[in-house]
């Protein structure tokens, strides 16, 4: 029997509040820090990019590995630091040629992809691997290696053969991006031949590192139950599903948590005004205020009374945004409801949101950009949560809408079918309803649910139960970090 605490390498591209694109970002805070709550020994390892490096004051240089990249080798300097936000020590690998770099972790001031992206996160997971065996021999070596999404599929593959190795556990959080990258990678990064089949890293022709994590981790999950099935099925499994289902015996879901105290409406110091279940008005009313003079000079009685809808998001297909585009005009020209979106993603879905706003510039406000203080006060302020998409592998919005008084309206796929609970006679008089689920994928049917949902909010008694709900559950991660202890100990 081991003695001593579980020791857990997190391996990472993003981690909030250094970096963050999407809710990666925000489970990569919280998930270590519940297990390391619950007596792990943790250290987090992150990519050394320009804006985390610059959020960084003390740092230790732990030690420096050479590894091989695409033009021969590679000399990355490991640091240590420990971060006021963070309970236990970071580790990051400081390699300015890949690392340090403006903007996006991913993609360049055009939105396109980097062009060494494939060196970029094959030297991340070499490192990684290599501190994983205790590399640079200073006597911490992981029982667990917990990797991250494509930009670590490596890391289990490297570690595959080696003698001794830590246990490694690979998490999806979404499978639509996976690390794929040309033949002529795999070569000039010197990948060893033998994972170069079918039944390796091989896919559709090139690379895939999501492709290396399912093939070669011990243990791999995905961040809710019902996603764990719907990507073993070809419409959810790009491509990938009948592997998935031959390692179904690994795979298993574990719903993410939130971060109670970071999403917490009684306490937030994002927002104007507190409140909490027992008493949502006037602080609702206030931050919806707030919200709206934001964007217009002053929100009279007639504004504050109509509905609002908010949206928070990557602005990318998966999402439903299209959906979001058919049904606001819509419902611009039968109701009184306003919108507000918070997002960036596709060039395409920018303007097209932004084109709407100016159309009706007293009714759709909207702010293409990443803002975490707008993000919160959009869950505060708005009436309704507009989260249509077409898949979702956990997704955190919905359950910071619902921890915020503001039910979302829903696709039901993935983490949100697991989450929210549509509101309809028999879940309203039993008190479970805390949102509304569509479950045909279409604008229209995303239309009628809207409207079902307003016709909910012009109710206020029976609207206030349903957010009294969504308030009162607990999203925290108490069950899955038991879920995660318990797979690393298996
Ligand atoms: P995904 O990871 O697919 O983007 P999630 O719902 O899991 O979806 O997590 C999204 C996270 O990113 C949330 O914390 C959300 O508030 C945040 N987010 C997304 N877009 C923006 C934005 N434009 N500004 C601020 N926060 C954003
Ligand atoms: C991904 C998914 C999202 C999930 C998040 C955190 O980005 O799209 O559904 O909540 O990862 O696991």
């Amino acid at each position: 029997m081991k003695r001593g605490a579980t020791k857990v390498l997190f391996v990472s591209s993003e981690a909030y509040p250094l970096i963050k694109t999407g809710g990666l970002g925000d489970v990569l805070y919280s998930l270590p820090h519940a297990v390391h709550a619950r007596g792990a020994d943790i250290r987090l390892l992150l990519p050394g990019y320009r804006a985390l490096l610059r959020q960084l004051e003390q740092v230790r240089i732990l030690g420096w590995m050479d590894v091989r990249g695409a033009e021969g080798m590679v000399t990355a300097r490991v640091l240590e630091t420990r971060h006021p936000d963070f309970a236990f020590p970071l580790w990051v690998v400081d390699c300015p040629p890949l690392f340090d770099r403006p903007g996006n972790p991913y993609t360049n001031a055009s939105g396109q992809d980097w062009p060494d992206n494939a060196e970029r996160y094959t030297v991340f997971s070499r490192v990684a691997a290599q501190l994983a065996m205790d590399g640079l021999e200073h006597g911490w070596k992981p029982d667990v290696v917990h990797a991250h999404d494509w930009q670590t599929g490596l890391v289990a593959a490297f570690l595959a053969d080696q003698p001794g190795r830590p246990k490694t556990v690979f998490t999806i959080h979404n499978l639509a991006y996976s690390g794929f990258f040309p033949h002529g990678e795999f070569i000039r990064l010197h990948l060893p031949n033998h994972w170069w089949s079918s039944e390796g890293v091989e896919f559709h022709g090139g690379l895939s590192m999501l492709k290396a994590g399912i093939v070669y981790a011990d243990a791999i999950t995905t961040v809710s139950p019902t996603y764990a099935a719907e990507i073993c099925t070809p419409e959810f499994g790009f491509g990938l599903d009948g592997l998935l289902q031959s390692r179904s015996y690994k795979l298993q879901g574990i719903l993410n948590g939130i971060d109670e105290n970071l999403w917490n409406p009684h306490t937030d110091p994002r927002l104007p005004a507190h409140y909490s279940m027992s008493r949502i008005q006037p602080g609702k009313r206030r931050n919806k205020q707030a919200l709206l003079e934001r964007f217009m000079p002053h929100a009279d009685e007639a504004a504050l009374a109509a509905p609002l809808l908010g949206l928070v998001g990557r602005l990318v297909e998966q999402k439903g945004i299209d959906w979001v585009l058919a049904a606001i005009p819509v419902l611009l020209a039968e109701t009184d409801v306003r919108l507000v979106l918070l997002g960036s993603g596709q060039v395409v879905y920018e303007q097209k949101l932004t084109r709407l706003a100016r159309q009706y510039p007293d009714r759709v406000f909207v702010e293409i950009g990443y803002d975490e203080s707008l993000a919160h006060l959009i869950e505060a302020g708005a009436d309704l949560f507009l989260m249509p998409s077409r898949f979702e592998p956990c997704g955190l919005n919905q359950m910071y809408s619902l921890r915020y008084g503001t039910p979302p309206i829903v696709y039901k796929t993935g983490g949100l079918a697991d989450t929210v609970v549509d509101a309809n006679e028999v879940t309203l008089a039993d008190a479970s309803a805390n949102g509304f689920v569509f479950d045909t994928p279409d604008a229209s049917t995303f239309l009628a649910t809207i409207h079902r949902a307003l016709a909910l909010y012009r109710q206020p008694a029976r609207w206030r139960r349903l957010q009294q709900t969504g308030m009162q559950q607990s999203f925290d991660w108490a069950d899955s970090a038991a879920h995660y202890l318990a797979l690393y100990a298996a």
